[in-house]
């Protein structure tokens, strides 16, 4: 009994010793975040080059925020940093909510191993709170779907932000009504694109349609992700160009190019995987306001 009980005083007092460092390291992250004393988690994405692209206001002083699909609250964070009077993050925390296509959900439901790997990547939003803790944040994280937000119940925001999440909806222009609806100030919104017929038909509006066994629904071009947002209600202020949100370090390593690898870019997904080893996922943003 006595043994046991030195044990576990040990492992707490272990545990209440373990570094910002290893408690980070223990986790899945999808950011790649800057923690104080150095530390950077090991994201799937670095967002950190895109910060520079995406037309975010500099200064965010007394403005209230909201971030749709925070994950480990990049973006939030970010708000935060800019003198944001609040930030409010939303995410859904159990993946069986997300918006997947009924194929991928199926494949993802008899797939044991890959759904308790999702479930543990976002399991109680450890990540965003190991992050809130480290960084002394504010930001508000409530589990809310895009599609839910309500001005009777969430208030309106000064600034929206909302990244890299359309592309998973069944209904992208339905999520951005309803970011409409709870915006009273600018929308930023940064989404991927496809890259060649972004490039190609830089005017005409087109979307690939998934929507089978991937996790996500509509690629767009450039022209057609600015077309769901104006078709939403909101008038474009500001438009980047393309820009690409590259790969970090837990995200698999790209082989190297080959001669299977030449064969993919025969093939709009074997392009689009050639494009992501290459240089990231490609995205593009914009600074909206609703119409009034
Ligand atoms: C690809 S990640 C993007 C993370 C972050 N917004 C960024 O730009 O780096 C998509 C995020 O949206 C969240 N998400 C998926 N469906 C959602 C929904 N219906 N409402 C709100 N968030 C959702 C996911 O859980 C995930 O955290």
């Amino acid at each position: 009994m006595g043994e046991a009980m030195s044990t576990t005083n040990g492992t707490t007092a272990a545990a209440a010793q373990a570094t910002l460092a290893e408690r980070a390291a223990a986790l899945s992250w999808y950011h790649t975040l800057d923690l104080p004393g150095g530390i950077e988690t090991a994201g799937h994405f670095d967002t950190r080059p895109t910060v520079a692209k995406v037309p975010l206001p500099a200064r965010l002083d007394g403005k209230r925020c909201l971030d749709v699909g925070t994950w480990d609250g990049f973006w939030a964070f970010e708000m935060e940093r800019r003198g944001a009077a609040s930030v409010t993050a939303i995410d859904l925390d159990d993946p069986s909510r997300w918006d997947w296509p009924p194929e991928a959900r199926l494949r993802l439901d008899r797939d044991a191993d890959r759904l308790a790997y999702l479930e543990q990547y976002k399991k109680d939003a450890a990540g965003f709170r190991l992050a809130k803790e480290a960084l002394d944040s504010k930001v508000e994280r409530i589990d809310c779907s895009v599609y839910d937000l309500d001005p009777a119940v969430h208030g309106t925001f000064d600034v929206v932000f909302l990244g890299s999440l359309l592309l998973h909806l069944r209904d992208p222009v339905s999520a951005l009504s309803a970011l409409r609806s709870v915006c009273s100030g600018e929308a930023i919104i940064a989404d991927t694109i496809e890259l060649l017929p972004s490039l190609l038909r830089p005017r005409t509006p087109s979307a690939r349609l998934e929507g089978l066994d991937q996790s996500w629904w509509w690629q767009p071009n450039a022209a057609a992700f600015r077309r769901m947002v104006r078709s939403a209600g909101f008038d474009i202020v500001e438009q980047t160009g393309i820009y690409f949100l590259p790969i970090g370090a837990s995200h698999p390593k790209p082989p190297v190019l080959s001669r299977a690898t030449w064969r993919e870019l025969l093939t709009a997904g074997g392009r689009e995987k050639v494009v992501i080893r290459l240089k990231g996922i490609p995205h593009t943003a914009v600074r909206a306001t609703p119409q009034r």
